[in-house]
Parts: C-alpha cells; structure tokens; sequence
C-alpha cells in the first residue's frame, strides 16, 4: 500500500514539508521548538487552561467549505494536522506591522490583558468563532471562551472587547447610565461596544495549494513509535491485523492525556478520522446515525439543527442530548474530541455514556478479525466492558440514537465543581415511557392516569463506569407516575447506590443526594411537560413555587459598568487611563516571558525528584537506573550544596535538598539533568526512592492543635478591657469557622534558566517577584558573594504572591547548582501539576471565637482565636499571621479586644504567601461573625454594621489613629446606589415564589493596611538613563505581573519630566542595576517604585533647571542635546523610603502603616437549592484609591482580584488526603492541575459587575495623592460567600430549619447543597446530622 511518510502543513501562510515529525511531539511543542514562536503558551498541557489556543483550518472536500477550529495545541498531535493550515497569534499580526488585528487593537485598547500570559489563547479563542460563525452574536461570543482561564482580569474586559465583533450588539441600550456629573467617567460595557462600529474580522487567507490537497494515507515512523493514517475502512482493519495491539486515535484527546498522566507508551498508532463511514450523520425517520469520528462539535450542532425540523416528541432526546453537548469541556475539546473516542474510551465521567443509554442508543462495531459487523445496545456494551473489555480488534463505526417516541420523555444533567470546562462530580440521564390508563375511581367517567411503562435511569461518575439502577427501573416499571411513586423511587435509588468514605471521588453524601436530587428535578419536568401537552389527563399538581426548578437555569449575557472622577486638571499623564505598555505584543504573542527565552545551544534542562511519601527517613537514594539513560548529565542533590544547606524566608528552617528527612509529599529530594526536557523528565522517574515512614503524620489544623505542634512563636494583640467588655455584653456568642486554602493558578508556571560565566559567575532569568531574594539565596547556597549573581525578571505571568517565597527561590537554587556544576546553562520549567504540589498555597485557617454584644447591636467585645495550616516549614507563615491579627477589627470597632494566633506545623507542601497576605482570612471571619450577631439579634446585617463602624480619629486594636477615614460615607454612598434595600424586598418576594431557587443579598466592608510588618522593606530605587537623542531608560526593582506597575512608573516619569510617555521605555528587572529591592508585593509597588521614580526624574529637573531657565524656547531634544554639551548628568538613581512606618511590636501592641486602603461591596446570588449551582446576579463594589494613578488599569485589579476572591469563597477547593478524604493517601494533594483545581471562569462572573472609584478623596500619604491596589477587593468577595449563605437560610427557613447555621468556606457546590438541608439531603446523612451536617474540606 502507497503510504507518504511526511506531513504537509502550513503554519502562518508558510509552508512547511516535515519528515522528522515524532507522534509524541505535540502541535504546541511543534509551534513552540521547532517553529519558535512563543505565542502558543503552556499553561498546562491537559487542555484545561486554552493558553495554547491555535486555530487548525482544513479544506472539507464534502461541503467544499473550509473548516476552521479553535483547539488546544497541547493536546494535537504533530502527526494529525497533514494537510491543515496553523494559525497562531503570530499569524494575525506583529508590532512590526503597520498595525494590529482589530481583535488585538481592541483587547489592548480595552485593558483585556494584565500579566498577558493567558491572551494569545483568548485572542484565538475569538479569532476561531469569528472565523467560524458567520454573524456571531453577543452569546456566541461569550461562550466562544468556555476553553480559556485567566486569573488576572476577572474576565469583563476580555468579554467587553470580544463582543465589539457582536452583530447583535446594536440591540444593547448606551444611553443608560450616563453621567451628569461633567467630573464623572462612567463606562459601560454598551458604551464600549457601540463605539466600535466594525464588526468584520478580517478575512482569513486560505493557501490555495491546500484547497487541492489529497488525503492519503501516511506512515511516519518514529524513534519509538509509528503513527499510521488509514484513509478507509478496509486499511485500517488490515492495519489493525498486521497491528493487533496498536492503538485507535479519533481525537486525542484522551489518548494524549493517558500519555501524559499515566504514562501510556504506544508503539503503533492508527489515526483514524479521515474514513469517511465513520463520519457519517444521517437522519433517518425514527433516530440518526452518527459517525464515530462525528466530533463533539458538529453533534452539538447538527443536534442544534434537528431541534427546528423533529416533532415536538423527537426533539426531546436532542435536547437531552445537548443538555450534555452544550457543556461537554471546551470549544476546543469539542472540536477535537469525537463521539467515539467517548464511548470507547469508557471513562466513568463520560458525559454521553448517561445520556446514550438514557436514549437507549446502539452501537455498530466491526470486529477486525473477521472484518464482520455488529451491532450491540449501548447498555449491554458498557457492562460488557467493564467485564471484559473491549477487545484491542473492535472498531466503532456509528451509534445509532433513537428518537424518543410520544409518550417518552427524558432529560440528562450533569453537576460538576464549576459549570463549564469541568468533569462532574455526577452525570445523569433518565428517560421514562408512558402510558395512558383508565382508572374507574367511582361511577363518573374513568379517570385517566400515567403509568410508567419502562424506564431508564443512567448514572455516570458514581461507580467504575456507567451504571444504569436497575433495580429502581423494575421498582418503577407499571407504577402510576405520581410524587408518591417518584418519593418511593428516591429511596430504592439511595438503596441501590451506597457509596462510602472510601469510594474514589469523596462526597459520597452528597453524590447521593444529587441523584436523589436530579431524580426529582426530572420528576418536575416531566410532569410539567406532561401538564402542557396532555392536559386532558390527570398529573400531579405542581405548586408555581416548584416550577423554575423544572428548567435549566437561563444566564443572561453579562455587562459591567465602571464609575470614576475625570482626571484633575493639575496632573499631565499621571490619573489618565493609558494603556498597559505592554498590551500589544501580549495580543500578538511577542511578550516574553522566562519560558520563552531561548535554552542556550550548550543548555541543558532539568526534572526534579520529589518526595512521595508526606513524613519519612530517607533510607537510598538509587540513580542507577537514571544514569543509565541516553542524554542523562547528573543528578544534583544535598551532596552537591556547597554552600549553606539552610535556607528560608523569615528564618532558615528548609534543607536546600533533604539530608535524612523529608516532611510533606513534594519535597525536593534532588533533580536529574539531562541533554533534552524529556530525557529528564523521564529519568527523573527512574529515580529510586527507599523510605522509612515516620510518626505521627499530622495533616490538619485539629491533628497540629492535638499534637501541639506548632511553627514560630504565638502572637497576641490585646486591647482594651476584654473581661469588663464581656461583663457590659447583654448577650455573648461563640463560635467555630473554618476557611480552607487557595492555589495562586498564576497561568505561567514557576520557570528559571542558569547561565554560568567565567570565573563562577552565573547569570538568572526568573520569573520571580522577588529578583534580589533569588539572588542572596542562591548565593548563600552556593557559597559565593552576591555580586557574582545577576538576576533578570523581564515580565512573569502572573504572580499573586506565589512566586515570591523559598518555595520558589529553591528552584533557583538548584537550577544554579547544576548550572555551576555542570558549567552549562541549565532550565527548569515545572510543568502545571508539579507545580501546584510544591509552590504551596495559601493557609487554610480555622478560628474560635467569643463575641460580646449589647442588645441593640453595639459590640462590645471580641476574643478570636486564629489557627492557620502553615505546612511543613515556616516560609511567611508567621508574618501572615501577623497580618491576619492586625486585621481581625476590620472596620468595626470593637472597644475591647483580644486576638491570638499560632502557626500549624504539618506534614503538608508550606503555605506562603498569597494576595491579601493573611486580610482576607481575617476579613472573612470578622465579617462571618457580624452575621452570626446579626442571626442571633435577628437584625437587619446592613444597619448592624453601619451601628459599628469605626469613626474618624477612632484607634484600631494596634493603636494606630484612623485619619482621613471615609469607610461610614462610602457605606451610605454603597447602600444608595446599590438599591440596597428595594432588591431586598425584592428578593424576599422572589424567595417566596420560588422554592428551590433562592436568591440572597450582602453588603461588607475592608479596610487593608498595605504594605509589610518591617519597617525595612518600605525602600525602593529607580534609575534613569537620558540619551542623547532625548530617549529615556527607566530602571527599576519592581516585578511586573499584570499589575500595570511599568505603565504607571511610565506615567511618573512622563508626568515628573513632562515629556512624551512614548520617549521613555521601561527595562527588565536586573540585579545588577537596581541592588536589594524588596519583593514585589503588598500592593506597594506602585507607591514605592512610582516614588523612586520619581526622585530619580526631579534630581534630573534640578540639573536641568539652569538650563531651562537660560533656554525657555528649547523643546526636549534641544534642552537634552544641551546638557549633554553642558557635561551634565543625565543619569541619576532614585530613592524612596516610606515615612511613617514602624515595625510591627507585638510585644507593645503597636504596629504603623502608612494608609489604609478602604472599599465596601454588595453581591446579590441566586442558588440552585437542589444542586448547589449558583450565579452572581450583581456586584456593586465602591473603592477608595485616592487620586487614581490609573483609573481603568486600578479598575482592572480590583475586578481581577474580586474574582480570585470568588474562587477563594467558593469554587477554590484544596483538598489532600486527611481524616476527612479517606479515600485518598494521607498527605496526598488531590487538587494537582486545571482537572481537579477550578479556579472562576468567564461564567463565574457576575453577570452585572459595577465598579466605582471613590471620588474626592485625595490620599496625602502616596505618591501623586494615589492608593496601593492589588490585594484589597480580593477581601469583599465575601459579600458572594455571605449573599449565597444567606439564600441557603432562606432555603432552610422554608424547611423550619431556623436556628443560626454553620458554612464554612469555600462554599462550594457541595457545601452549598448539604446545608440546604431538606428530605433529600436528610435521607443521606440521617436524622442525627440533618440541618447541621458538615461537607468535608481539607483545613
Ligand atoms: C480538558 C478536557 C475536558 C474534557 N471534558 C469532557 C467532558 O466534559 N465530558 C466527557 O465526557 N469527556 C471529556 N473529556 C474527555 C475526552 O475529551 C472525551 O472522552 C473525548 O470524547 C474523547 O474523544 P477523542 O476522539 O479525543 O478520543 P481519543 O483520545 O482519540 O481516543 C480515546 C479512546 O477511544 C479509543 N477509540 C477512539 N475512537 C475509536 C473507535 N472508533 N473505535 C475503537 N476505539 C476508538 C482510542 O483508542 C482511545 O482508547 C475531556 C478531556 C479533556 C482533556
Ligand atoms: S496548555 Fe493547553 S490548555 Fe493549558
Ligand atoms: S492576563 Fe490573563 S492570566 Fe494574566
């Protein structure tokens, strides 16, 4: 047989003619190593994160049409895009081009980018829909970026400046909305879209030699495997006999990830999606016929299709069927991933297993043996498989879906942690036939009922594979379909389903009711359905309270609205929204991070070893197995420290690499190095490890407290008089919360290369945000003075504390070990899985408390008790601790209080530092205990709050006097223009209509001292370099990560050197120009480099001074060109240190900051009562930044970090193995990767997102009267975790549970549905629990 043995692609308009492709290399590595373009990101690699977004675009000879489809570039094959045009971000546009692609034009233009990792995926995200569908609506637009994250912008003005390509968007009402005030900005989100009139992407060019190019079949033979594409069925039967153990590929997608997770080798490979019977779609009287290489694509849209030509009746099996399609992954898995692959691959998450059998669907296989063709129910296939498995010889051809008949109904769902991009947690499809009977209740005319005839009720994710239950199908089989049958139903289902503590995938008491619960939603909606089409014959009454339950929920298109002053008339540049500097080339791809910087011809590339075991003696070390393998350089361990072999941030308790003991799983015990990224990789595998486990293993809070062990010395803060405060309370309350831990997920994962030079002198590119921690470190390690080190930080892609600590500084380390050692450049880049085990998150904590109270609501005293889970070693535990005690008033003044925390010290990664540092853990538990008074004082929580809020010259617990304290007016301001107590109303009169949708509403405050607990860390230096062309080089210490912190240095200097900002361009961090910064962090930056900058420019001004006053006329070229000849120095380095700050004495009580930043927030919710499912209806949220340096880039971080704070309080679950998952191994992290960590998505947002900037409030402690920004609206996301506790009360009242209730956070899903206690969560967690059953976490 003729077979070509190379590829033919295109990428960007080039052709190119591969004959040394490798089926393991991904089109991502493709792109990224062979092509070199740094566009296409890795943020995962399992197709969870869209950073790799590319668009693959095919000519369809069938439909003659070119076929354009957005994909993750991390899960093709380099193998499957013969014949297939690439484009990458590169492909629409560079910098270099006279200008942008109008979708990079306006994602610059509209601050759609921050840290920019994540934007060349979204950028093609869009780009595959607007080349996809012809005329996309707002709603195709938003949905075109279901496959993408980002952590940085919280997604609004990504949306805003997608949907200018809209066609509906004329249809939004601008005129909304507008200011009166002439001082007033407010921009919305129809304001933007109307003021893009196009919305025509340009047209793609399609290579014309590609419209003319041939399927054939291929054999590509690699190093250690063959990857074969059969063009038709007969080839690949006589493949797979020659081949008998060679492996199907449709999509691989899952083919990837066994590869990638399980380690999968496979030495023959048979692509298959080119046959055409397999990509049949045929419609047929009673059902269709779909091909088994039908993507999930096209049956979403060919279902689509049907929904306008199919009777009522018919329709009903395509809509259960896109109840799965619509959110089966991602726009790009669906355009990869097939019918087939799904069914075959039999995973227990399947989401069109359920729904298949549910539509009792066949399947028509070929057995290659015999090449003879048969077919086999769905349902007797799985069980088939799951007792046999299939046979290596059996290919699927088709599944054949029947129409559901006219008295068959049926609906699936699916529950998972987020709503898009997720597995479930449980997938379900039920589907019932009836039949109409008479029954002579007495002599009128017989009475006509339902009785069921058959049923089928298929359950995903609850055992092995998909199970159908059918012992409840023969309970329910002949039973009149009534509430009574479907309750008697309810109970021979939970009976037929045990699950327990140990069965894989937790919850068991929650997976339980979501089957009960789903059982009764379709009980609702056929019942409904069968009220509105057959209304002649006798169903239950619904009450109207049931009715919006019956339905899946309908979200609206989201919008955002952003109020701020006009910037003043005395500032220049400083208060304008410029741009980010570096918005353009993060849309075309050209921003560079540390990933992307070239390995060095002679590099080499490392892979570290770590710990499997959570506490244990080291007893061998074996590297023999390693060495062993091609390419293999070393193996750096504690023998190769030369250095101190201590390290640490506050204090040296961490082995650079273990000597005897290692403390969590996760520990770095060595790295192998070797001459490809793969090579070490796969040597560090053969690494073998020999332990000698140890006692006792604590994983928890409660198992630390039970052991007393603890890190660090205890805190307190007293003040006042807390047992007179106790003895004046009318009422006291206790109180127990937990909180648990979040994953930074910053898109760009930890990378660093090494670069050794003569004489012991090594050169570092981090992405870091802490350049000179990495540099001291590294030096103390190895031995050698500092100044032998320069460390380099161009940009990183996100940050939010993560890649500050040791956690990250030891990375460094050891890649510079290697690199001294090796004298060769050396790389890491951790890919994402390792590093969410050894980055370590944020603490969870777990807090007492004691509050005292008059019976009008004044406070009057407060005694707290913080625990937080610093893991194995201290890292910032102990200064966020600090922070947190410092924080525990919020804004309330409390008169008497007393607060005390310790450090847990467990056998878990070390928690470090995260956005907010410790404040949000203290805000979320102050707040939580202004609802537990308001409960028990049954008092509205708006008016308690304001009762208690601290006045202007008040003290803080800390001593410290509130000046300029704005908190009671901008609360009145909030609750005005929030409409704070009409949608109160309203949403009282909605919870009373409905019963299980419930809606809630909270408003809560922040007040954040920013900035560090030691005084020495308040100093910052800039340098500025003036050429003699007039062209300017700002220099300084500051990491940017998206914060905009370069753009606003930019504005300084522009504004202080009163030049053009074009003039000056920012250069990369670098130890060797700017010494002993402090890490960015704290939300100082801003104010510390803005200042040095600052200083730097006016000592310039003062040179240039004479000369300006000698030369008025001269403009900056002459003036600079002057100086020059005038031998003045145009060079200077600037310094700032902040005044007014102390070091914090807990000793005296007494700590200083600088300033306060302040906001307050209201979020109104809507919950699934049943599910767990909610939505973020609106967010109002009111910041003080003083005079805006920024208004829209200040905009930017508060929604970016209000949505971190949304995933912290609800989806954002850590969970490791503990007493609480016993299904996992203890000190096990579970939640490694996108798969099973779910940070917010575009869906999560609120669907009305309001922000407003304080006006009139100049604050006279900062640079250019601004405010520090980054990290205080993460904190009032608690208004989300406080709106959805209070729907879930309103659930329980209607229950007559109306005792105070406990929620601890994240609210996930899960705990959502358990504390809406009611009969079906009763029936799962027994009498005893009912109304105070706890879900599980991990604290
Ligand atoms: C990020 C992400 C999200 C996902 N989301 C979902 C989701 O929401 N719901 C869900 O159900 N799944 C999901 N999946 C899993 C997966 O994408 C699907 O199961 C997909 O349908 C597999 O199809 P494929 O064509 O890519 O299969 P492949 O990877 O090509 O193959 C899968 C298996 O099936 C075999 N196979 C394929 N076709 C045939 C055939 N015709 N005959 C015989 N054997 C065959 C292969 O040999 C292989 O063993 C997700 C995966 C990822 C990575
Ligand atoms: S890198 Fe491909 S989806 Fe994350
Ligand atoms: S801008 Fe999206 S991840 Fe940073």
């Amino acid at each position: 047989m003729d077979r070509i043995d190379y590829l033919t692609f295109f990428v960007n308009g080039t052709e190119i003619i591969a004959r040394d492709c490798q089926p393991e290399w991904t089109l991502l590595w493709y792109l990224r190593n062979k092509c070199h373009l740094t566009g296409p990101k890795l943020g995962c690699g399992e197709g969870g994160c869209g950073a790799c977004t590319v668009l693959i675009s095919h000519h369809d000879e069938a439909s003659d049409k070119i076929v354009h489809r957005a994909v993750n570039g991390c899960l093709v094959s380099i193998c499957s895009v013969d014949g297939c045009h690439i484009t990458t971000v590169e492909g629409l546009s560079s910098i270099k081009d006279d200008s942008l692609h109008p979708i990079q034009q306006r994602f610059a233009e509209l601050y759609a980018s921050q840290c920019g990792f994540c934007t060349p995926g979204m950028v093609m995200a869009l780009y595959g829909t607007l080349n996809n569908i012809e005329n996309p609506t707002m709603k195709d637009i938003e949905d075109s970026f279901d496959g993408n994250l980002c952590r940085c912008t919280g997604y609004r003005p990504i949306l805003d400046a997608a949907k200018t390509f809209a066609c509906d968007k004329q249809s939004v009402d601008c005129n909304k909305n507008q200011s009166v005030d002439p001082t007033t900005i407010i921009s919305t989100t129809e304001n933007k879209l109307l003021n893009y009139s196009d919305t025509q992407c340009p047209v793609f060019l399609f290579p014309p030699s590609l419209l003319k190019h041939k399927v054939q079949s291929i054999h590509i033979s690699g190093k250690s495997s063959e990857w074969y594409r059969s063009t038709s069925l007969a080839e690949l039967i006589a493949l797979k006999r020659e081949h008998p153990t060679a492996k199907i590929v449709s999509g691989h997608t899952m083919v990837q990830m066994d590869r990638k997770f399980k380690d999968k080798k496979y030495s023959v490979l048979i692509a298959i999606s080119q046959i055409s019977e397999l990509n049949v779609i045929e419609k047929s009287e009673h059902g269709m016929t779909i091909g088994a290489c039908t993507t999930i694509a096209k049956f979403k849209e060919y279902c689509q299709s049907c929904l306008q030509a199919l009777p009522s009746h018919q329709m009903r099996t395509c809509q259960a069927l896109l109840s799965q399609l619509n959110i089966f992954g991602s726009q790009q898995i669906r355009n990869l991933a097939t019918v087939g692959g799904n069914i075959m691959h039999g995973s227990p998450i399947s989401s069109l297993n359920p729904v298949l059998q549910a539509c009792d669907a066949k399947l028509k296989l070929i057995n290659c043996n015999n090449s003879e063709e048969y077919e086999i129910p769905l349902r007797e296939f799985c069980l088939l498989k799951k007792k046999l498995g299939v046979e290596h010889n059996q290919i699927l051809v088709s599944v054949y879906i029947p129409f559901a008949e006219k008295n068959e109904y049926l609906q699936s769902y699916k529950q998972s942690k987020r709503r898009k991009l997720d597995i479930p947690i449980i997938t379900c499809a039920f589907q019932v036939k009836l039949e109409q009977v008479s029954i002579q209740v007495n002599e009128c005319a017989p009475d006509l009922k339902w009785k069921i005839q058959s049923t089928c009720l298929a359950l995903g994710s609850m055992a092995p594979y998909t199970i159908t239950m059918s012992k409840t199908q023969d309970y329910l089989r002949d039973r009149p379909w009534c509430r009574q049958t479907m309750k008697d139903a309810l109970k021979c289902l939970l009976n037929e389903l045990p699950l327990d503590e140990f069965s894989p995938g937790g919850q068991p008491e929650y997976r339980r009711t979501l089957m009960t619960s789903f059982f009764f939603k379709f009980y609702l909606f056929v019942t409904e359905q069968l009220r509105e089409t057959r209304p002649e014959i006798s169903t239950d009454e619904l009450s109207p309270s049931e009715l919006s339950i019956a339905t899946p929920y309908i979200r609206n298109l989201s919008r955002g609205e952003q109020e701020f002053q006009s910037k003043p008339n005395s500032n220049y540049i400083v208060g304008s929204s410029h741009t980010h500097n570096s918005a353009s080339v993060h849309g075309t791809g050209e921003a560079k991070y540390t990933c992307d910087i070239p390995t060095p011809s002679d590099g080499l590339y490392s892979a570290l070893v770590l710990s499997t075991e959570p506490y244990a003696k080291i007893l061998s070390i074996d590297t023999t197995q390693a060495e062993a393998m091609p390419g293999f350089k070393a193996f750096i361990s504690h023998l190769d420290v030369t250095g101190s072999l201590m390290t640490g941030d506050v204090v040296n308790d961490e082995e650079v690499f273990p000597t005897t003991t290692i403390y969590c799983i996760g520990t770095i015990i060595g790295m192998v190095v070797a001459d490809s990224e793969e090579g070490a990789q796969q040597a560090s595998k053969l690494i073998q490890v020999k332990y000698e486990c140890l006692e006792p293993l604590i994983v928890t809070i409660d198992q630390a407290v039970e052991h007393q062990s603890y890190s660090g010395r205890e805190l307190s803060l007293k003040f006042g008089d807390i047992e007179q405060g106790f003895q004046e309370s009318e009422h006291i309350i206790n109180g127990e919360f937990y909180m648990g831990g979040q994953e930074h997920f910053y898109l760009e994962t930890n990378c660093c290369l090494a670069i050794p030079h003569e004489r012991g002198e090594l050169e570092i590119y981090a992405s870091t945000q802490n350049a000179t921690g990495v540099q001291e470190k590294v030096a103390a390690a190895l031995g050698i003075p500092s100044h032998k080190i320069v460390v380099h930080v161009k940009r990183i892609g996100g940050g939010f504390g993560g890649k500050d600590s040791i956690r990250h500084i030891r990375l460094c380390i050891a890649v510079s070990i290697a690199a001294l050692k090796l004298k060769r450049p050396v790389r890491l880049t951790l890919d994402r899985n390792t590093d969410m085990l050894i980055s370590g998150p944020s603490s969870s904590f777990k807090y007492l408390y004691k509050v005292g109270f008059t019976s009008s609501g004044q406070f009057k005293a407060l005694d707290i008790t913080l625990y937080s889970n610093g893991g194995w070693s201290q890292d910032y535990s102990v200064p966020i601790m600090e922070r947190a005690l410092l924080h525990c008033d919020n804004v309330y003044s409390f008169k008497n209080l007393k607060c005390y925390g310790r450090v847990c010290k467990t056998h878990t990664q070390s928690a470090t530092a995260y956005r907010g540092f410790g404040i949000p853990q203290a805000i979320l538990i102050i707040e939580n205990i202004v609802e537990h008074v308001a409960s028990y004082l049954m008092v509205e929580p708006v008016k308690l709050r304001r009762m208690n809020l601290y006045a202007e010259n008040d003290s803080t617990h800390f001593q410290q006097i509130l000046i300029h304290w704005h908190i009671p007016k901008m609360w009145d301001e909030l609750v005005k223009s929030s409409d704070y107590y009409q949608r109160m109303e309203s949403i009282k009169k909605f919870n009373r209509e409905n019963h299980y949708r419930k809606r809630g509403i909270a408003m809560n405050l922040a007040k954040l001292a920013l900035g560090f607990t030691r005084k020495y860390m308040y100093q910052a230096s800039a340098l500025i370099h003036i050429y003699r062309d007039g062209t300017v080089l700002l220099t300084h210490g500051g990491t940017e990560m998206g914060q905009g912190l370069h753009t606003k240095t930019l504005q300084v200097a522009a504004e202080i050197l009163q030049i053009d900002i074009t003039l000056i361009r920012i250069n990369d961090i670098a130890t060797d120009k700017i010494p002993n910064a402090s890490s960015t962090a704290g939300s100082t930056s801003s104010d510390l480099y803005g200042s040095a900058t600052k200083n730097a420019c006016e000592q310039i001004n003062e040179r240039l001074k004479p000369l300006r006053e000698e030369f008025p006329a001269y403009n900056w070229f002459e003036l600079i060109s002057a100086a020059y000849y005038q031998r003045i120095n145009l060079s200077a380095q600037g310094f700032y240190q902040t005044p007014h700050v102390a070091d914090v004495d807990f000793a005296n009580n007494f700590a200083h900051y600088p300033y306060f930043t302040t906001g307050c927030a209201c979020s109104e919710v809507e919950i699934d009562t049943l599910t767990g499912d909610f939505h973020i209806l609106r967010t109002d949220l009111l910041m003080d930044f003083g005079l805006s340096m920024n208004p829209n880039i200040d905009i930017g971080q508060i929604e970016g970090a209000f949505m971190q704070g949304v995933g912290m309080v609800t989806v954002e679950e850590l969970i490791w193995g503990d007493e609480q998952h016993k299904w996992l191994p203890p000190g096990c992290l579970f939640t490694q990767g996108p798969g099973a960590y779910k940070v917010p998505s575009f869906n999560d947002i609120p669907i009305d997102f309001r922000i407003s900037l304080f006006k009139n409030a100049p604050n006279p402690f900062a640079i250019f009267s601004s405010k520090g920004v980054s990290e205080p609206s993460i904190t009032l996301s608690t208004t989300v975790f406080f709106a959805i506790k209070n729907a879930i009360g309103s659930y329980r009242r209607d229950n007559n549970l109306n005792e105070y209730f406990v929620l601890n956070s994240p609210a996930t899903c899960e705990k959502i549905r358990m504390a809406c206690a009611d009969s079906l969560t009763k029936e799962t967690v027994g009498e005893e629990q009912h109304g105070t059953f706890q879900a599980n976490g991990s604290y």
